[in-house]
């Protein structure tokens, strides 16, 4: 794996400049690493560290901590489940079973082509919304699992950079996947 490019590293640096302590820069800075090769390496740990005057040891705590940041190889894709309480309740279960089935592929793998990981995680602070699911920045909330289907077949056949639009409101009478009939 790559060390910092000086393209990156300058980035770092001109962040780094907006604080009083650089190492107030470390979040973003994980960032930039992280577009730079997918995910954070051990050589831009020990880059940034040196960039911010901290120790690598903090510095990789800090990217182990939060979920936003990877540290081994992911799709191109990446499709967060909530799992917690609200979305449990409403059927995101019923939503990771189709993830699994659909994509061949059980939670934390990515499919063989390198498009698609998939993972649960704890609550994305959406829970009115329930079932969440986060794709990149964007939050699909009450999903239905013909919803989810869109999205996949959407993203399926797009060019890797573009990230796929929010799906058509589904008619008013579908209900979200784990939703119970009246
Ligand atoms: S419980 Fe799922 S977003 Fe909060």
């Amino acid at each position: 794996m790559a060390h910092l490019t000086a393209e990156s590293r300058q980035r770092i640096n001109d962040i780094a400049a907006r604080y009083p302590e650089k190492r107030s820069a470390l979040l973003p800075a994980l960032y930039v690493a992280q577009e730079q090769d997918g995910i954070v390496t051990d050589e831009a740990i020990i880059d940034i560290a040196e960039l911010l005057e901290a120790t690598p040891a903090y510095v990789k705590g800090v990217a182990s901590f939060y979920t936003m940041y990877y540290r081994y190889s992911v799709g191109k894709y990446i499709l967060q489940v909530c799992g917690t309480l609200s979305c449990e309740l409403c059927g995101s279960g019923q939503l990771v079973n189709h993830l699994e089935e659909r994509l061949g592929i059980k939670e934390g793998e990515t499919t063989p082509d390198g498009r698609f990981t998939f993972e649960t995680v704890e609550c994305l602070g959406a829970c009115g919304g329930a079932p969440v699911m986060l794709l990149g920045d964007k939050y699909y909330e009450k999903l239905t699992i013909k919803q989810l289907d869109a999205i996949i077949d959407d993203l399926r056949f797009k060019p890797a950079s573009d990230h796929p639009e929010p799906p058509q409101l589904v008619p008013f009478e579908d209900k979200p996947a784990g939703a119970k009939s009246t």
